[in-house]
């Protein structure tokens, strides 16, 4: 249970808000590349944390993310001609570059240094791993660049979607570090869906006594969740949370990809769940990327040409009652992602955690929550960010079966190692 004072503290993400700078501290994930296919192609808006932008890449093809709203009067860029380097407002005709600075301003003449001094707020911006990344905190503090495993993988061995949540990030991270509500809400699917059925992990996965086991890591937390595996010993999912949104989630089947997700506040009512599916060593089959199109394993079917869920808030993510009575589906919504998704958007934009109950299986929730207050009080005392080194973020999850009286912690601190060129441990 927080109190309200705490629970506006975690879920508030504006500018000037502490966890709002917390967030600034960090790469973002803004834009799949595939948003700004070519050069001079049609700007996009872009919410993050609150603020409202326009990306473009311009006929050079740099990536810009300004301010939506041309200097002179107002007016959305979106409705902006990209053309000759510079995102030109329709209205008079103001032009602005990748770095938000005006460098055309047609009706005052360039002697009267009036365009010189029209800038725009703009953002830096990278392209890694399929993703463009923004950093919005102060110059001085740019760390190094996202450092997963997922970006650094060739385009043929990684895929990623992304799906708006209509609720505040905090409930969406927490739903991602509560594995133990597997063995309910996604129940039906272990049995079903093509990534999870006749998987080891699958039958495990189904018992309903999850004990945890979490380990502090550089960049936030190793979560173990151990449950009765044949007799005399365990299966162990190792899930990672990673600072400040994070999370990576081994497979159902040893042979198949790892998953990771972020969950992005777009404002403080919405965020952006990103999900991505990637194998160290081997290409996504055509047939896999074919289902994760169509919202199988963690992503989400969309309404074409947006990014939202075919399934959502205002068609009660289309429930089928038999299929919740049948078990096909636990709560009778299709799919892991829209399973999670309705559950937590349920529980209002935010989440009133004053009336909360937490349990034991609580327990990695109630530590990373805190590890999030800390931080955010840190970076206002003008300290640093963490998780931000480049080893803090090269991690793994892991899944394995250990005999009852074998060491966790040994096995694994050695499973969630990356090691470049090797599989993954995952059963
Ligand atoms: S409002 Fe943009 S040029 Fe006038
Ligand atoms: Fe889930």
């Amino acid at each position: 249970m927080l109190t309200h004072e705490m629970n506006g503290f975690l879920t508030r993400t504006g500018p000037g808000t502490p966890m709002g700078e917390l967030f600034r501290r960090y790469w973002i994930p803004a834009l799949l590349d595939g948003e700004l296919p070519e050069h001079d192609c049609p700007p996009v808006r872009v919410k993050l944390l609150g603020e409202k932008l326009v990306a473009f890449r311009d006929t050079e093809g740099r990536i810009g993310l300004i301010d939506e709203f041309c200097a002179h009067r107002g007016v959305s860029l979106w409705f902006g001609r990209n053309e000759e380097c510079g995102l030109r407002c329709p209205y008079h005709g103001w032009k602005y570059d990748v770095n938000g600075q005006c460098v055309d301003l047609p009706s005052e003449p360039e002697e009267s240094g009036m365009r010189k001094s029209i800038k725009l707020k703009s953002y830096p911006c990278v392209e890694l791993g399929g993703v463009i990344w923004v950093y919005m905190g102060p110059p001085e503090e740019k760390p190094p660049l996202p450092n997963f495993e997922w970006v650094h993988l060739p385009p043929s061995h990684r895929v990623t979607t992304k799906r708006w949540q209509e609720s505040n990030y905090l409930q969406a991270v927490e739903g991602g570090i509560d594995s133990s509500h597997v063995s309910f809400l996604h129940r039906g699917d272990l049995a079903t869906d093509p990534f999870h059925r006749n998987t080891a992990g699958a039958k495990f996965a189904k018992s309903t006594t999850t004990t945890f086991h979490i380990l502090d890591s550089a960049g936030g937390l190793i979560i173990g969740a151990r449950r009765d595996a044949d007799p005399g010993n365990y299966y162990w999912r190792i899930t990672q949370w990673i600072m400040p949104w994070y999370t990576l989630i081994p497979p159902y089947g040893g042979g198949n990809a790892l998953n990771g997700h972020a969950w992005v506040p777009i404002d403080d009512e919405n965020c952006m769940a990103w999900s991505m599916t990637f194998h160290p060593t081997h290409p996504i089959p055509e047939k896999h990327i074919e289902l994760i199109k169509d919202g199988n394993g963690v992503h989400a079917e969309l309404i074409p040409g947006t990014f939202r869920p075919v399934a959502n808030r205002s068609n009660d993510y289309l429930i089928d009652r038999a299929k919740q009575k049948s078990g096909r589906h636990y709560n009778g919504v299709r799919g892991l992602a829209m399973q999670d998704a309705s559950v937590q958007e349920s529980m209002g934009t935010t989440a009133d955690r004053t009336k909360e109950h937490l349990r034991s299986t609580d327990r990695a929730i109630i530590i990373a929550r805190q590890r999030l207050v800390n931080a955010g009080k840190e970076v206002r005392k003008g300290g640093k960010a963490p998780g931000l080194s480049p080893e803090a973020q090269l991690v793994r999850s892991a899944s394995f079966i250990l005999p009852a009286e074998a060491d966790f912690e040994e096995h694994a601190l050695d499973a969630v190692k990356y090691r470049e060129g090797a599989p993954h441990v995952a059963v």
